[in-house]
C-alpha cells in the first residue's frame, strides 16, 4: 500500500503567529489542506497527518477529511524535528508499504508530480527518491550533496552547510518516497547531532547510503511547486504564485480579468465565459458565477451563486443565491441565506438578510429587508425597513406579488402585505394589509394659514 506521512507538527516559529503554521491560508485554503488534497488526488488512500504544536486546532480543521492523526510527542525531553515527527508515525507503516513523506508547509505541490514520483519503482537497489529542484537563491533549504558521479550522497541543512555546500543550488523539497521496511529500520538511527540539535529526517539519506543503498532524486522543472512557507513574506509570495496560476486558467477558459494581479479568486471557485471581473474584487469560498456577469469595483462574493448576465458593483454578497440578470449595488450587502431571483434590482445602500426576493422585485435605494419573503414585482420605495427584531426575537415579513411599498415605510414584523397592496409613504405598518388595499399609517397633515408671518411679528416686538 502507498501511505503518506504529512508533517504538520512544527511550531512555525518564523511565522510569528498564534495560529499553527499549516493552518494559514492562501487563496482560501490552508497550507496542509493543499498537501492533503494533492495526496488524495494522486490516489493515496491512507494519509497520516502528524500533529503537535496547536494539535487541537489542526485536528479540528481536518476532522472530516478521512486522515489518520498521529501525535508527535512534545516537551519532556523529546527531540524536535522532521525525523522525530516521522518516527512518531512509524507505527502506521508496514514493511511492504511505499511511504511518501511530505512537509505540510509546501502547498503548491501538484498531484501529477506526486504520481510521477510514486511511479518510480523502489527495489533492492533504490531505497528512496527525493524530490528536488534548483533555486537561484537556495537559502534556507536543505542542499542535495552529490558525489563526483552525480549520485546523491546526503542532504545538508542551511545551518550545517559549509560555504561550498551553501553554493549548491539543488534543494530538498521535503518530499521523499521510501521503502517502508528500510524507513522503519533506519528512522531510529537518526541523532540530534547538528546545529539545531534536532532530529533531521534528512539525515536518513546518509544512513541509508552507509548501508549501501542507492538514493534517487527526481528534479522538478517548475521549482514553484516545492516552495516551502516559513514566514509571512513567503506566505504572500506563495499566494501570489497561486493567484497567478488560478487567474491564468480562468482567462484561458474565457473569463475576462481587467487586471489579474489585483483580482483575488479562491481555489475551487467556478466562473463562466465572458464574465468580466474588474480589479479589487474578491471571489471566495464555494462560489459559482455564471456567464456574462459583470463584477465591478471592490466587490466581495463569499460562498454564493451568481446567475448569468448579472451586474454587480461595489457590493458584498455572503452565502446567498443571486439569479440571472440581477442588478446589484453599488454598495449593496446581501447577507447569508438570501435568494435574489432573476431580474431583481437591489440598489444603492440596500441590505438584504435571510430573505427571498422573487423575480422582478426592485429595492433601489437605502432599504433594509431582513427575514422577509417577498413575492414578484414588488417595489420598495427609498428607505423601507422591515422591522424584524424586538430586542429578543426575530420575526418574518411576508409581502405578496405586485405590492408597492412607499418611501420610508416601517413594516413591523410579524406582518403580511397582500397582493398588489399599496403602502403609503411614511407609514408604520403593524397590522396585516390585505390584497389590493391601501394602507396609510401616519398622522394627518395640518396646515396653519399665516403662521409664519404671525411668528415674525411676534419676534419684532
Ligand atoms: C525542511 C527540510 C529541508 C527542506 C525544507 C523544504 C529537514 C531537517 N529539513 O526544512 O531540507 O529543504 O524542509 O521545505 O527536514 N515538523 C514537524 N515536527 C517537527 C518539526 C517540523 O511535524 O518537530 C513539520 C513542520 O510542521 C513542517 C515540516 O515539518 O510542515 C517542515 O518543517 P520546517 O521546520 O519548516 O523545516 P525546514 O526548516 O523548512
Ligand atoms: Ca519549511
Amino acid at each position: 500500500m502507498i501511505v503518506s506521512i504529512i508533517l504538520a507538527a512544527g511550531e512555525g516559529t518564523r511565522m510569528l503567529s498564534d495560529k499553527p503554521k499549516v493552518l494559514h491560508k492562501i487563496c482560501g485554503k490552508s497550507l496542509a489542506g493543499f498537501v492533503v488534497d494533492a495526496c488524495k488526488k494522486a490516489g493515496i488512500e491512507k494519509n497520516v497527518l502528524v500533529l503537535g504544536h496547536g494539535k487541537e486546532k489542526v485536528k479540528k480543521a481536518y476532522e472530516n477529511t478521512n486522515l489518520v492523526f498521529v501525535e508527535q510527542a512534545m516537551g519532556d525531553g523529546n527531540p524536535y524535528g522532521t525525523g522525530f515527527a516521522v518516527k512518531c508515525a512509524i507505527g502506521e507503516i508496514s514493511d511492504e508499504d511505499r511511504v511518501i513523506v511530505l512537509n505540510g508547509d509546501t502547498p503548491l505541490i501538484d498531484s501529477e508530480t506526486l504520481k510521477k514520483l510514486l511511479n518510480y519503482k523502489l527495489d533492492e537497489n533504490l531505497a528512496a527518491i527525493i524530490l528536488t529542484a534548483k533555486f537561484e537563491n537556495p537559502f534556507g533549504y536543505g542542499r542535495i550533496v552529490r558525489d563526483e558521479f552525480g549520485n546523491v550522497e546526503r542532504i545538508v541543512e542551511e545551518k550545517d552547510a559549509s560555504e561550498a555546500e551553501k553554493n549548491i543550488c539543488e534543494v530538498n523539497s521535503g518530499i521523499y518516497v521510501f521503502d517502508g521496511k528500510k524507513l522503519k529500520e533506519c528512522i531510529n538511527k537518526i541523532s540530534c547531532n547538528n546545529a539545531k540539535n534536532e532530529m533531521y529526517l534528512t539525515d536518513i539519506i546518509e544512513i541509508l547510503k552507509s548501508r549501501g543503498e542507492i538514493i534517487g532524486a527526481y528534479m522538478l522543472e517548475d521549482k514553484n511547486e516545492i516552495f516551502g512557507i516559513n514566514s509571512k513574506v513567503e506566505l504572500a509570495e506563495a499566494a501570489r504564485i497561486l493567484r497567478e496560476k488560478i487567474n491564468r486558467e480562468f482567462m484561458a477558459s474565457g473569463v475576462i480579468l481587467i487586471d489579474p494581479a489585483s483580482t483575488y479568486i479562491d481555489v475551487g471557485v467556478k466562473i463562466g465565459r465572458d464574465t468580466i471581473i474588474y480589479p479589487g474584487s474578491f471571489i471566495e469560498g464555494k462560489t459559482s458565477i455564471g456567464e456574462g456577469v459583470e463584477i465591478i469595483g471592490s466587490t466581495r462574493i463569499v460562498n454564493s451563486e451568481i446567475g448569468d448576465g448579472s451586474h454587480i458593483e461595489s457590493s458584498l454578497i455572503e452565502d446567498s443565491k443571486i439569479g440571472a440578470g440581477v442588478k446589484l449595488g453599488p454598495y449593496a450587502h446581501i447577507r447569508p441565506n438570501s435568494t435574489i431571483e432573476d431580474g431583481v434590482k437591489v440598489g444603492n445602500f440596500v441590505e438584504v438578510k435571510n430573505s427571498t426576493l422573487q423575480s422582478g422585485t426592485k429595492a433601489s435605494h437605502l432599504t433594509y429587508i431582513g427575514d422577509a419573503d417577498v413575492g414578484r414585482d414588488v417595489n420598495f420605495g427609498c428607505g423601507t425597513i422591515t422591522v424584524n427584531y424586538d430586542g429578543k426575537n426575530k420575526f418574518r415579513t411576508k409581502i405578496e406579488d405586485g405590492a408597492f411599498i412607499g418611501c420610508n415605510a416601517n413594516l413591523i414584523a410579524p406582518v403580511e402585505i397582500g397582493k398588489d397592496a399599496f403602502i403609503a409613504a411614511g407609514s408604520t405598518i403593524t397590522d396585516k394589509v390585505s390584497g389590493g388595499e391601501l394602507a396609510i399609517a401616519r398622522s394627518k397633515q395640518k396646515n396653519i394659514i399665516g403662521w409664519v408671518k404671525k411668528v415674525q411679528k411676534e419676534d419684532e416686538r
